[in-house]
């Protein structure tokens, strides 16, 4: 079992003196979701994700010795230019991992961030951006103790990813990862994410993912805000339990191919997702006319044509399609043919399930 104290490393054998690195991260999306947390950063039930492939953060860490005079000290350059609005976010960051990673204020940094999805598509970066930087980190970490183990290089990057933003620590490896103490996936912690330990069903290898952008650009209430809202909600208990059922419900479907439970399991935790934000004090709904627009259109189609295609939310109002690959030239066509006309100018992003961070 592990601690967060077997994340604070002893003296580095080794000194580093400038250099840099480069790792993508993608975004990945929840079928069984976080919705509610703890101090710091644990989730209050478990979750599990698809990792995505195409919609990533790349992230170049440079890295030069400077004398520690107490303060952190960093660029931050968003598609090459400095970006003084993100800092904030890193500085706490930092904060936060600072006990894990005692080497941060002996060097000045340059962070350069880039996204590979469209600039306000609605998309949170905050996972892959925090799963980029968190894995550039460890290979810092790893030139200055080369003896870590490849196991404990990942654990601890997605360990440090989760305190930068929860869903972060998924978005390290893929394809499928849990996150959260969960009595039926051997070795899942609320530290990090690890691996979904079992053989996936073929019928989920290379499943796709449309996103379907419905709101472009910032959120009306943060994740943040909505977990914190967790507390204190009437339903809260009840759902924290569900999402161990569902998951164990979930775990049973990839393994088995059952996509007839596998969607109904991702469609209700969409679902159950914005309930619970209708129902906390104060209540707020993130989902538009357009997002039901597409649900009913999506039931619609799987009725009528039997193809197993279904669909998710992240906190907002964007849909996710998720579907198998040997449905993808049938489905491309239903969303031209349907789904378009509800995506703000017609935009909509393909991806698919991928394998993690990325090294450069
Ligand atoms: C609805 O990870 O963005 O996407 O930990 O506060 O950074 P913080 O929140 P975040 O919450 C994601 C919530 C979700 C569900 C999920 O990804 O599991």
């Amino acid at each position: 079992m592990s601690k967060d104290t077997d994340f604070i490393p002893s003296d580095y054998p080794e000194t580093v003196a400038s250099g840099s690195f480069e790792w993508s991260a993608p975004s990945n999306i929840a079928l069984v979701k976080y919705w509610g947390k703890f101090e710091p950063q644990l989730p209050a039930n478990p979750s599990v994700s698809f990792t995505l492939d195409t919609c990533k953060t790349v992230t170049k860490l440079e890295y030069k010795k400077r004398l520690n005079d107490g303060n952190f000290s960093f660029d931050l350059l968003f598609e090459g230019q400095p970006k003084e609005d993100f800092k904030p976010k890193i500085l706490k960051f930092f904060e936060r991992v600072e006990i894990y990673l005692p080497f941060l204020k002996a060097y000045h940094f340059t962070i350069d961030t880039r996204n590979t999805f469209p600039h306000s598509s609605g998309i949170a970066s905050s996972a892959s951006g925090m799963a980029a930087l968190s894995v550039n980190l460890m290979s810092l970490e790893k030139a200055l103790d080369p003896k870590i183990s490849d196991d404990h290089f990942w654990k601890k990057a997605s360990f440090l990813a989760r305190l930068g933003s929860g869903s972060a620590c998924r978005s390290v490896k893929g394809e499928v990862v849990v996150w959260g103490k969960h009595a039926g996936i051997p070795g899942s912690s609320d530290l990090f994410g690890v691996e979904f330990p079992f053989d996936v069903h073929p019928d989920f290898r290379n499943f796709q993912d449309t996103i379907l952008l419905v709101e472009k650009g910032q959120k009306e209430v943060s994740s943040t805000v909505g977990h914190e809202l967790m507390a204190g909600h009437p339903f809260a208990e009840t759902r924290f339990e569900q999402a161990h059922s569902n998951l164990d419900k979930i775990r049973n479907a990839l393994v088995s191919g059952d996509l007839e439970h596998f969607i109904s399991i991702v469609e209700s935790e969409a679902l159950t997702l914005h309930a619970m934000m209708m129902t906390s004090n104060p209540y707020f709904i993130l989902m538009k006319p357009n997002t039901l627009e597409i649900i009913n259109r999506i039931w619609k189609f799987r009725r009528e044509t039997g193809l197993p295609v279904c669909f998710t939310l992240d906190a907002g109002a964007n849909v996710h399609l998720l579907y198998p690959e040997n449905v993808v030239e049938k489905v491309l066509q239903f969303i031209k043919d349907e789904l378009v006309a509800y995506c703000k100018n017609g935009e909509y992003l393909c991806d698919r399930i991928g394998s993690g961070a990325q090294n450069f």
